[in-house]
Parts: structure tokens; C-alpha cells; sequence
């Protein structure tokens, strides 16, 4: 990519620091960076270590005379061509939700007409915390690209999301942010802002409303199916859902409108995402084909091949084990890919246990999809890709597979999301 100009908002959490290896990684790939350091984060990190890594001025304030002479603060909020907050914090996400502009950070947000990335980094809480799940959803609302964080143990001790995605993740939504055209939504030729706007797109507010995904509507499967058995038993597996919900969120992140189609799982809705909770495959089926048209389907779900023959009440014991006649489920990404109404891009998961690659190739073949990502979920239960943080995945496309490294699923998920982006291009 040729070298572009980032302006890096530098907030004060204890993941400042990892600002300083993202200025080394974005000028070894050839970008200028020039940085802003909030009061906050001048008690992490100082100006003199961002000065000597960028190689350029840091502003800290508002009212450095010197600066509004030589560059006012809303020219140096236009001169960038992206600028990255990093790490923002729960109260800098706040202030950017709620439009206020107390500093010079957040004047510049404020002031810019560029697009915006923001890499959050906060304790759990403070990420799951109401307050910051609407600030998320309203600034993602608003066009800006806000990643999903990192899941793992944090420096406070706490275990859960919140984590700074890691530096090399951060370069690769910088330069996926970087690499988009002007969106038409940015010149205000929003179609149907007036007549009514097609399910699913959305419009944006923001003058930094350049996402990637903005406009696009991506339709996401996750978890397992339940069959009923009867009334009180059904049929599951051990899907938790986590991988399919990360793609829903870091595909929100990068400003698509997203449906997230759950089966049952216990986890949280991501900022900004739509959720329709469904119990079945017949169920699923149901709310994929209601949630069309989308640009993309990633049908993430491990979708219950059979259901059971289920009786209306409950099968008592009696002395011989019942016999369930089993029927097969409708195969929702096989349908979709069939379909007239088929999104540009289908992609399909397979979790296997042997032959990965083979059997995910035979896979696409099969179900007419576009890629397949394949995971291997053989293993004991206590290392097992379901359910756990990790995940190492094959992308098998019609060009070939490309084996991605074991990563945190939030990770997977991330490269999965640019990669969709490049694709709808
Ligand atoms: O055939 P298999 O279950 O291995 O295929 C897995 C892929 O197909 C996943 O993407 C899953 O979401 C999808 N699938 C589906 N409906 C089914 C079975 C699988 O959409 N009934």
C-alpha cells in the first residue's frame, strides 16, 4: 500500500503503551504517523516517546499557541487520511458518542472529515457495561470503525473482552481502513435517505462515515440448533457460538449492518449488531430467509443435521429405550447458495475432526458457497476449539487454502471481516 498519513489519538489506559509498538509497525509499513496524547495518556506514556518514535511534533493541548499558529487544530484533523484513537478508552468512546469536545483529542474527533478508527481498551465491566454498549452502537451508527477488543486476562486481573486487539491486528483494520475508496454514502448520495431506505442498509450521519462496510448488510449465523425431542429434551451440540458472534461484531465494527441469526447460547449481543434469537434449523432457516437481502451470508452456525420425529409430550420410561425416527434438517447454506436471492458472498464453516481440507473442499463443492473456513475440533473436550478463546483456521476458496496460525477467535474473526470487506468491494 503506498504510504498514507494516520493521526494517532493516544488515550490514557495501561494498553498506551502498545501505541508505541503500532507507531514502529505502521512506519515499518511505510506510514506517516503523527500523534495526539490526551492528559490521560501523558500519565502512561510521555510526548518525548511518541516524539522519537513518529519522528514528528506531538500535540497535547488545545491551547499550545505555538500549534494553532503553525496548525490549527482542525487542519491537523485534516490532514490525515485516517485517523486511529488508540486505545480509546470507555470515557474518550463516551465523549465521541455524546459529541463533546473538552480537549484537544476530542475537538479534533469532533472536527474531522476523516474516517475514524477506534481500538478499545478498557476492564471487562467497563466494555459490557450498558453505557458503553450504547456509546459503541451509537458511534458505529454513526460511521465510526470501532474494532472489537481482544478476550483474555487483562492487567487488572479480570478475565473477559476488553483486551487491546493485538498491534499486527490494529495494522491490518488500519490498512483495511485505508485501502477503501471515498464511500458514496460520504458524499451524501444516501438513496431512500428520504424515500425509505432498503432493510438492513444504513445511513450514515457522520462526515467520517468512510467504513469500509458501511451500507452493506451481512447476514450471520452462530451457536448450535436445539431439536426437540420432546417437550422437556432436545438434541444439541456443543457449539457456544463465541466465533460466530465475533464475526457479527467485528463485521459491525467495520460498519455493516449486521443480523446475527443466534441458536440458543449465553452470550451477549454485540454493540450494534441485530439479534434474532431462534431455538431450531427450521427456525433459522425461517429468520435467514426473512433477514434477505444481504451482501454477504456467513453461516457460522453448527445447524442440527436431524431433527427428531418430537412427540407433544413427554416420552415416559418404559422398560425399553424409545426409538427416535430422525428426518433431516433443511440445509440453510446449501439453500441460500441456490437461491435467486443468494447474497454475493456465501461463506460456509466446517468443523471437523479428520481430512480437514479435504473434507472442506468436497464442502464447497457441495453446498455452493464461496469459501469455506475450516476448523479442526478434534481433540479433548478441554483443548477443543468449541467453546474455547482460540481458534486455527483454513480459508478454502475456489483459488486455493490458505492455513492461518492458531489466534484468539476475536482475531480470526477480524481477518475474516477485512477479508469480506476486500471481497465486497
Ligand atoms: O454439512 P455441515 O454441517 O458440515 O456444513 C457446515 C456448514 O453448513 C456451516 O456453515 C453450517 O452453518 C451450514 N449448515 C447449514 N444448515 C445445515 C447444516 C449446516 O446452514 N442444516
Amino acid at each position: 500500500m503506498s504510504s498514507k498519513r494516520v493521526l494517532l489519538i493516544v488515550g490514557g489506559g495501561i494498553a498506551a503503551y502498545k501505541a508505541c509498538e503500532l507507531i514502529r509497525l505502521l512506519r515499518k509499513r511505510g506510514h506517516t504517523v503523527r500523534c495526539v496524547l490526551t492528559a490521560g495518556g501523558a500519565h502512561f506514556i510521555t510526548p518525548m516517546t511518541l516524539a522519537a518514535l513518529s519522528e514528528q511534533p506531538v500535540h497535547t493541548s488545545l491551547w499550545e499557541l505555538k500549534d494553532e499558529v503553525e496548525m490549527g487544530h482542525i487542519e491537523l484533523s485534516r490532514q490525515a487520511d485516517l485517523v486511529v484513537v488508540c486505545p480509546a478508552t470507555a470515557d474518550l468512546l463516551a465523549k465521541m458518542a455524546a459529541g463533546i469536545a473538552d480537549d484537544l483529542a476530542t475537538t479534533l474527533l469532533l472536527a474531522t472529515d476523516k474516517p475514524v478508527l477506534a481500538v478499545p481498551a478498557m476492564n471487562v465491566r467497563m466494555w459490557l457495561h450498558a453505557a458503553t454498549r450504547r456509546n459503541v452502537a451509537t458511534l458505529r451508527e454513526d460511521g465510526i470503525m470501532v474494532m472489537a477488543p481482544d478476550e483474555g486476562p487483562m492487567a487488572c486481573g479480570e478475565f473477559g473482552p476488553g483486551r487491546l486487539p493485538e498491534p499486527e491486528a490494529i495494522v491490518a483494520a488500519v490498512e483495511a481502513a485505508l485501502s477503501v475508496p471515498p464511500s458514496p454514502y460520504v458524499l451524501g448520495e444516501v438513496e431512500g435517505r428520504d424515500a425509505g431506505t432498503a432493510p438492513g442498509t444504513r445511513t450514515p450521519t457522520s462526515p467520517s462515515a468512510n467504513c469500509i462496510l458501511v451500507g452493506r448488510h451481512i447476514l450471520v449465523t452462530a451457536g448450535p440448533t436445539h431439536e426437540p425431542i420432546d417437550p422437556v429434551r432436545y438434541i444439541a451440540n456443543r457449539s457456544s457460538g463465541k466465533q460466530g458472534f465475533a464475526i457479527a461484531e467485528a463485521l459491525a465494527a467495520l460498519g455493516a449492518s449486521v443480523t446475527l441469526v443466534a441458536g440458543p447460547v449465553a452470550l451477549a449481543t454485540p454493540a450494534g449488531v441485530t439479534r434474532i434469537d431462534v431455538e431450531t434449523a427450521r427456525d433459522m432457516a425461517a429468520a435467514v430467509d426473512a433477514a434477505l437481502p444481504a451482501d454477504a451470508a456467513i453461516m457460522v452456525a453448527a445447524v442440527a443435521d436431524w431433527r427428531a420425529e418430537a412427540s407433544g409430550l413427554k416420552i415416559k420410561k418404559s422398560g425399553e429405550p424409545p426409538a427416535l425416527a430422525l428426518v433431516e434438517n433443511p440445509d440453510i447454506l446449501a439453500t441460500l447458495s441456490h437461491s435467486p436471492r443468494r447474497p454475493r458472498l456465501v461463506v460456509g464453516f466446517a468443523a471437523e475432526t479428520n481430512d480437514l481440507v479435504a473434507h472442506a473442499q468436497a464442502k464447497l463443492a457441495r453446498k455452493g458457497c464461496d469459501w469455506i473456513v475450516a476448523n479442526d475440533v478434534s481433540g479433548p473436550k478441554e483443548q477443543s476449539v468449541m467453546g474455547g478463546p482460540d481458534n486455527a483456521v483454513h480459508l478454502v476458496t475456489a483459488d486455493g487454502v490458505e492455513d492461518w496460525p492458531r489466534m484468539p477467535k476475536a482475531e480470526v474473526a477480524q481477518r475474516i471481516a477485512a477479508r469480506i470487506a476486500e471481497a465486497l468491494r
